[in-house]
């Protein structure tokens, strides 16, 4: 059986991973260690605590004491390493937070490991390692920098990050290849595009949008909304990690992501049409939406759902023009590819939120409204 520490998981793509990890192996037990910062939320993942197969720690990647004890009781196999600030807005407004976390959070994470895992030294002096142990780090695409209108990301694409928090997740990114070279440690990486799906904190593009929708609110497109990026359904982003951590080469990167690039404006104005449409097919979903005036035709009318809710606003400061992946080497190694089409996955998503209203209310009941004031106001 291996035992997973899996940091963040209470968080977007860390709830989606534990949810797919318990459900596709049976022989497993996963730790998980999360904050619970403002993006956390306990209640994304309380059906999957049962203090067996998945236990719970709230605590901080960076505190040592609480990682060696985690390391010394559970004796981990494999680390898998979520946990972060994550936003790209936020890293603007208070870089310093995103160092303290994304850095020395991993670096911690990083040295416990090798307290926990080395066994003694080769003849040349290197780390000799447990069998079978791995320390994933997710990282982002965002490290690579920015694209012009052609050409995509490959693993050798040099690091050129621009955004305080991509800043972040480079040097994270780095000091995991560190300890590859310095101590032979058994790493992979995994580089990956913009998700989206369910449980996703409404402060990023598609959930605010959908949020936004539904409460009647402007549609806020940063600049003129031809910036670029490339949307994968957050369980095909799971599975990349889960065949990864078990079957990549250690001391590998592989980037993840599935040739779908769209404009912000095409992703604000899908989500759009696919709400209205989806509201007139099943006219209980209009139930949700915040402004209830009932129409000619006796329902809640939806005819304002339309492009007018977009508005342009200002742009976001060292705005990364495009994103593209090159997912040549792990579907040729791993036999990865994805397999929801963004038509599927966004339809499945909209109605993931539609029917899950409790839990947007929830992980927005804190500081949300103050943050999305701050943020908004000036733009
Ligand atoms: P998220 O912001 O939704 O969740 C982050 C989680 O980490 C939260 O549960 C939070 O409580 C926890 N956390 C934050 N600081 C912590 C700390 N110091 N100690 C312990 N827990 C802490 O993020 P996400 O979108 O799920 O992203 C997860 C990872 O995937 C991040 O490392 C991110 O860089 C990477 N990534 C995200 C995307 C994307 O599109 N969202 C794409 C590629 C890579
Ligand atoms: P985001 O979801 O924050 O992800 P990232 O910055 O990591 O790619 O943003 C996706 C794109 O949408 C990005 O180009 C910025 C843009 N955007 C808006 O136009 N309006 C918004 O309100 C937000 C949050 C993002």
């Amino acid at each position: 059986m291996k035992t997973y520490l899996v940091t963040g998981a209470a968080g977007f793509i860390g709830a989606n991973y534990i949810k797919y990890l318990l459900r596709i192996h049976e022989h497993i037990r996963v730790v998980i260690l999360d904050a619970l910062t403002y993006a956390g939320n306990l209640g994304t993942i309380a059906g999957d605590i049962d203090n067996e197969r998945c236990i719970f720690v709230r605590g901080d990647i960076c505190d040592r004491a609480l990682v060696d004890d985690l390391f010394a009781r559970y004796k981990f196999d494999y680390v898998v390493n979520f946990a972060a600030e994550s936003h790209v807005d936020r890293s603007i407004e208070n870089p310093q937070l995103f160092l303290l976390t994304n850095i020395l959070g991993t670096q911690n994470l990083l040295d416990a490991a090798r307290r926990a895992w080395v066994m003694g030294r080769d003849e040349t002096g290197y780390p000799t390692w447990r069998a079978g142990v791995r320390y994933h780090q997710v990282s982002t695409d965002e490290v690579y920098g920015s694209l012009g209108d052609e050409g995509y990301f490959t693993e050798q694409t040099p690091l050129c990050p621009h955004s305080p928090y991509s800043a972040s997740k480079t040097s994270a990114d780095l000091f995991v290849m560190a300890y590859r070279d310095t101590y032979h440690m058994p790493v992979s990486i995994t580089r990956c595009s913009n998700n989206y799906g369910p449980y996703h904190f409404p402060e990023k593009l598609i959930p605010l949008i959908i949020k936004n929708i539904l409460e009647g609110k402007h549609l806020p497109v940063y600049g003129n909304g031809s910036n670029v990026r490339d949307w994968l359904y957050v369980e095909d982003h799971c599975k990349a990690i889960d065949l990864v951590v078990r079957e990549g080469k250690p001391g590998e990167v592989y980037n993840v992501g599935g040739h779908n690039e769209k404009t912000n404006l095409e992703i604000v104005k899908l989500t759009i049409a696919t709400i209205h449409r989806l509201m007139e097919s099943h006219p209980e979903y209009r139930q949700v939406l915040k402004k209830k005036e009932i129409g000619p035709d006796g329902e809640i009318d939806i005819s304002w759902i339309n492009d007018d809710l977009i508005t342009f606003v200002k742009d976001r400061l060292g705005h990364d023009q495009r994103y593209a992946i090159d997912p040549t080497k792990i579907r040729e190694e791993l036999g990865w590819y994805p397999e929801t089409t963004f038509e599927v996955g966004i339809v499945r998503t909209i109605e993931w939120y539609l029917n899950h209203q409790d839990w947007v209310e929830e992980v927005t009941s804190g500081d949300y409204q103050k943050y999305y004031e701050r943020m908004y106001k000036d733009r």
